[in-house]
């Protein structure tokens, strides 16, 4: 056998190969979703009929009250899917004719004693579009956190403190039944986020000004990790930060590809939410650079009188150390693309010095 045919030979192997394993992976995908639409099945309360909200006044008089003004309380007939034609409190809680007759909390559903998957599956009968579209694949449904993690059907009156416990500020956000406000509610869970939002570079989440919910969808999304977006990650980012969207004559390949490549959104300690300093960030991907015609007294550089420029043989001393103190950005100081050429210096566009 030649070189090539064995390695044709070696190839249709790990092809066939991939092949098999995915095919592995496409049936146990498969018994996943299986399960996973089993474990959401309801209980069901054998020979309960539905008989309406009016019933439970009797007895819940306070959880009524309360609910005829709510949002679910308002909720029309033709607000809902026909197959749901359920409205009122055996929407959630299941046919309650028995429990009525009975008083016996055994004869009705209570969402709070469900597995997660069940009580999100609840409110699925109605929440399967727009902002819940992508609930289902969610880092959140997959890890046990349901609907009611976050959500209060039945109401916290607390939740409109100018703070929140956590002494952060809070945006009046439209009313959505948060257990708590955010960002509070995320931090409750997400304690290694909660450190950075106190670095001294932050995105204003404490201060009220924006929420973790503008970045993140927490019900789901295509673009992981949960993020506010339908294309890339950079789409995010230039949602608010348009001047970065480009295209740029002069492009920097690593913003155009992502932004968190140099930023970390949540928080750092150097500045610019950048995931470290100048010059070591950008010494990960570039080399050092010495200006034998820098001058060290100011930082500027010297135009060569002999023309060809910058190629100069041994760097000065203090070229080396200028580079060091010095930002990177103090000279390259369109690092995310520019569409000017520099007139001062040779390739000044494509080196984003302007
Ligand atoms: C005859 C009185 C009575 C009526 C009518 C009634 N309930 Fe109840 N309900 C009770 C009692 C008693 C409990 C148990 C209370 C407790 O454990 O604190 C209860 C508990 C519940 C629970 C919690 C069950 C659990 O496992 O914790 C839910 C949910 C509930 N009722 C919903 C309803 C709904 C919805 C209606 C109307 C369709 C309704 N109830 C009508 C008496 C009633
Ligand atoms: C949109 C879904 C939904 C509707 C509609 C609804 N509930 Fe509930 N209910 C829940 C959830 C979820 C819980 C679990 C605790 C929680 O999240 O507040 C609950 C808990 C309860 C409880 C248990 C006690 C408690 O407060 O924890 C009672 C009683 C109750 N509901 C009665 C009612 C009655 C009466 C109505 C109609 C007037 C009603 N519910 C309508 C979702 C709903
Ligand atoms: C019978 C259908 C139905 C069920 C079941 C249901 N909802 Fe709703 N819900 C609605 C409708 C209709 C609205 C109002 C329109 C909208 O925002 O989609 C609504 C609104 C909401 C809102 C937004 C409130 C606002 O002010 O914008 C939240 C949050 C919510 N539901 C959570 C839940 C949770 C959590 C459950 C499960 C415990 C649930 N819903 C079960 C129909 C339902
Ligand atoms: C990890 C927390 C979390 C979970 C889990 C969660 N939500 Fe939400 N939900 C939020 C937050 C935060 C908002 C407010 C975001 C915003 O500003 O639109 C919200 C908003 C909503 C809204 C209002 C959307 C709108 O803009 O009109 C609905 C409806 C809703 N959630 C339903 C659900 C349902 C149904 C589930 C389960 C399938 C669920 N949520 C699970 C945190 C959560
Ligand atoms: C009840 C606890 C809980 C709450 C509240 C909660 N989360 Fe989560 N979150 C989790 C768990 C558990 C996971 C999955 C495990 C993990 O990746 O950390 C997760 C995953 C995530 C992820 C994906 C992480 C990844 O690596 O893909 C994001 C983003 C996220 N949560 C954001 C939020 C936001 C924003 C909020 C508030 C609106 C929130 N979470 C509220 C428990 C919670
Ligand atoms: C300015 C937008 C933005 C805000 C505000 C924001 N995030 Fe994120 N978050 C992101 C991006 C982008 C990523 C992905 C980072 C990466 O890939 O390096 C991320 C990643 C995460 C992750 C995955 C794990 C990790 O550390 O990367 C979690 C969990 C998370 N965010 C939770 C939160 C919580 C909780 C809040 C509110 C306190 C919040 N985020 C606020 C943009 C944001
Ligand atoms: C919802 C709007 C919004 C989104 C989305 C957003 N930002 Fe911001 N960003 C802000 C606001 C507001 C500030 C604070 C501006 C101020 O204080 O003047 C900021 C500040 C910054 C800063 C400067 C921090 C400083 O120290 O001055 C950087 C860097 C930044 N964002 C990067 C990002 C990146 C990377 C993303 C995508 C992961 C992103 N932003 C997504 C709103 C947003
Ligand atoms: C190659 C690393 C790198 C990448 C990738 C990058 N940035 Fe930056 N960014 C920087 C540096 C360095 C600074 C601080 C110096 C400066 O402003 O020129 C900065 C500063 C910022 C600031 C704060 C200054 C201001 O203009 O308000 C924002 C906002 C910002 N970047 C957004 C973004 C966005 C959005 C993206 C993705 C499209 C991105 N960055 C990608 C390196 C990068
Ligand atoms: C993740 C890797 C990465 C990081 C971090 C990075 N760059 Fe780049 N940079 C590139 C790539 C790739 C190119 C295009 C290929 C090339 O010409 O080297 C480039 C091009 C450049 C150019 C133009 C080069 C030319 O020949 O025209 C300059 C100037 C530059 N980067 C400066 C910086 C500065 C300053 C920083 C820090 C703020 C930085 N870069 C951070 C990868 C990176
Ligand atoms: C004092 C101003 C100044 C500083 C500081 C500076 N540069 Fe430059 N850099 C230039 C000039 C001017 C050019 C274009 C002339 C040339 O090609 O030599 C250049 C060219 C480059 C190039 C293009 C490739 C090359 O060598 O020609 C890269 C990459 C680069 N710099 C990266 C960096 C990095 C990384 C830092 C920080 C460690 C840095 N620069 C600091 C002025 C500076």
């Amino acid at each position: 056998m030649s070189k090539v045919q064995r390695k044709r030979k070696r190839l249709f192997f790990v092809v066939v190969l991939g092949l098999f394993l995915a095919g592995i992976a496409a049936c146990v995908s498969m018994k996943d979703t299986k399960r996973e639409s089993e474990n959401a099945k309801l209980p069901v309360i054998e020979g309960a009929k539905y008989v309406g909200s009016q019933a439970c006044a009797y007895c819940h008089q306070d959880v009524v009250k309360d609910f005829s003004a709510s949002i679910h309380g308002r909720i029309a007939a033709f607000e809902i899917k026909p197959s749901t034609e359920v409205r009122g409190c055996e929407a959630c809680h299941g046919p309650a004719s028995k429990h009525v007759e009975t008083g016996n909390p055994q004869y009705i559903i209570n969402p709070a004693k469900l597995k997660p998957v069940q009580a999100s599956a609840i409110c699925e009968k109605c929440h399967t579009d727009k902002e819940t579209m992508d609930w289902r694949g969610s880092k959140h449904a997959l890890n046990g956190v349901s609907c009611i993690k976050c959500h209060s059907i039945h109401g916290k009156k607390d939740k409109l403190a100018y703070r929140d416990k956590l002494g952060y500020r809070h945006k009046h956000m439209k009313d959505v039944l948060l257990v708590k406000p955010e960002p509070e509610l995320c931090l409750s869970c997400h304690k290694d986020i909660m450190a950075k939002t106190n670095y001294p570079n932050h995105h204003p989440v404490k201060e009220g000004k924006m929420t973790c919910s503008d970045c993140h969808n927490p019900h789901g999304s295509q673009v992981n990790p949960l993020l506010r977006t339908d294309e890339r990650k950079n789409e995010l980012c230039l949602k608010c930060h348009t001047r970065y969207q480009g295209p740029f004559t002069f492009e920097h390949p690593p913003v155009v590809e992502d932004c968190t490549i140099c930023h970390e959104p949540h928080g750092t300690v150097a500045d610019n939410l950048l995931k470290q300093n100048e010059p070591f960030l950008c010494l990960q991907c570039h080399g050092i650079h010495f200006h034998a015609n820098l001058r060290p007294d100011t930082g500027t550089i010297q135009s060569n009188p002999h023309g060809s420029g910058y190629t100069s043989v041994v760097p000065h001393d203090n070229s080396m150390q200028m580079v060091m103190m010095t930002r990177c950005t103090q000279c390259h100081s369109s690092i995310h693309g520019s569409d000017l050429p520099s007139l001062s210096i040779p390739g000044g566009g494509s080196r984003f010095t302007k």
